[in-house]
């Protein structure tokens, strides 16, 4: 399969998305469900998702926004059958029974934000070994650790603090739980790619459709470029190189993880603008661009379908989607109450069109 018109794959999953809540929920939950059967949902909420009471009415929450999306025009054989896949925030303070409580009611994961690191952090993790007993709970029941693995020391130089981050905490994390599934988020070096890709059947690592497509350059050509900042930040070409390598390589450790995170226009082209990329909008589009831009499409339905059921142990879609190369016009900007949203690629075309 070197260049196809068309390609038909199992209908995929997006195992790292931010859907956020109340109106911004509502404005882009039907974006997501449209593309993907299925969505681990990040708990960075203000206040964060730490408990399974605020998890389970969290997803009903979804549900009920998802249930008022209407279905754009000329698509109406298409539906939204679409399972959010929740998340617990993991703190200093979560205990081993609140993980006990979780897994029970059926939440698929917990995510480690070391405090500080990124977008509503500020409850994340001071201190990894005050969360030892919960990750022991973890381990015991197979429920995978997703890391935003980012150093927050600010003496480490942002492009290096995934690097660190490897070597301060990960590395050690590994051999004090063997048999914890975890989940490096969003990885943006060659250095994550080639840990990922060395390690056991423990280690896994999602890839944004964003690090896949551009380097650190799209963030400052002809003047800064907002809506190209998120985190972790992106990397040098060499990254990009080895991130699109990972994902095309057939492994069955990395898979598809959008981390789409929405952010009013004007709170990214601001003085302390958010970090973030909206790409739910146009999410397999995109990855379809990045795997024919190496001519690597054959891979891409394990990457988006395969790899993060089987990694999570969850049964694998039976439905399909459909993209064709064919060119598909971005529109300027989204709704997003009374904001805007700007996905990226706002204004351009695309290669690829999602067909059905
Ligand atoms: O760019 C990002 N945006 N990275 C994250 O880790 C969080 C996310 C958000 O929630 O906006
Ligand atoms: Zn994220």
């Amino acid at each position: 399969m070197n260049s196809p018109q068309e390609i038909t794959i199992t209908r995929p999953d997006d195992w790292h998305v931010h859907l956020r809540d109340s109106d911004a929920l509502s404005k882009v939950v039907g974006h997501t469900a449209f593309q993907f059967a299925r969505a681990v949902v990040m708990p960075n909420l203000k206040p964060p998702v730490t408990t399974t009471e605020q998890a389970l009415a969290y997803k009903a929450r979804i549900l009920a926004s998802l249930a008022k999306v209407k279905l754009p025009i000329g698509l109406k054989g298409v539906g939204f059958a679409f399972e959010p896949l929740m998340t617990l925030y993991l703190t200093d303070t979560t205990t081993a029974a609140e993980i006990e409580k979780a897994k029970g009611a059926g939440i698929v994961a917990v995510k480690l934000y070391p405090s500080g690191a990124t977008t509503n952090s500020d409850s994340g993790v001071t201190d990894i070994r005050k969360t030892y007993s919960a990750l022991e709970a973890m381990q015991r029941l197979g429920m995978p650790l997703l890391i935003h693995a980012e150093v927050t020391d600010s003496s480490v130089d942002l492009f290096d603090r995934e690097a660190v981050f490897i070597d301060r905490y990960l590395i050690q994390l590994r051999k004090d739980f063997p048999e914890l599934k975890i989940v490096m988020e969003h990885i943006t070096t060659e250095e994550a790619a080639q840990y990922v890709q060395a390690g056991n059947q423990y280690l896994g690592a999602t890839i944004t459709a964003h690090h896949l497509l551009y380097n650190r350059n799209a963030i400052f050509t002809g003047g800064i470029r907002p809506h190209y900042y998120c985190l972790p930040v992106l990397k040098r070409e060499k990254h990009r190189v080895a991130l699109v390598k990972a994902a095309t390589s057939g492994s069955p450790k990395f898979f598809l993880g959008t981390d789409s995170a929405p952010h009013a226009a004007h709170l990214k082209e601001h003085a302390s603008g958010c970090a973030g990329c909206y790409t739910a909008f146009s999410a397999m589009e995109l990855y379809a661009e990045a795997f024919d831009s190496v001519g690597a499409l054959e891979h891409l339905e394990a990457f988006a379908s395969f790899n993060g059921a089987d990694f999570y142990g969850l049964p694998r879609n039976t439905g399909k989607i459909t993209l064709r190369r064919e060119s598909c016009q971005m529109p300027e900007y989204l709704a997003f109450g009374r904001a805007k949203l700007i996905p990226l690629r706002a204004g351009e075309a695309l290669p690829w069109r999602f067909v059905s």
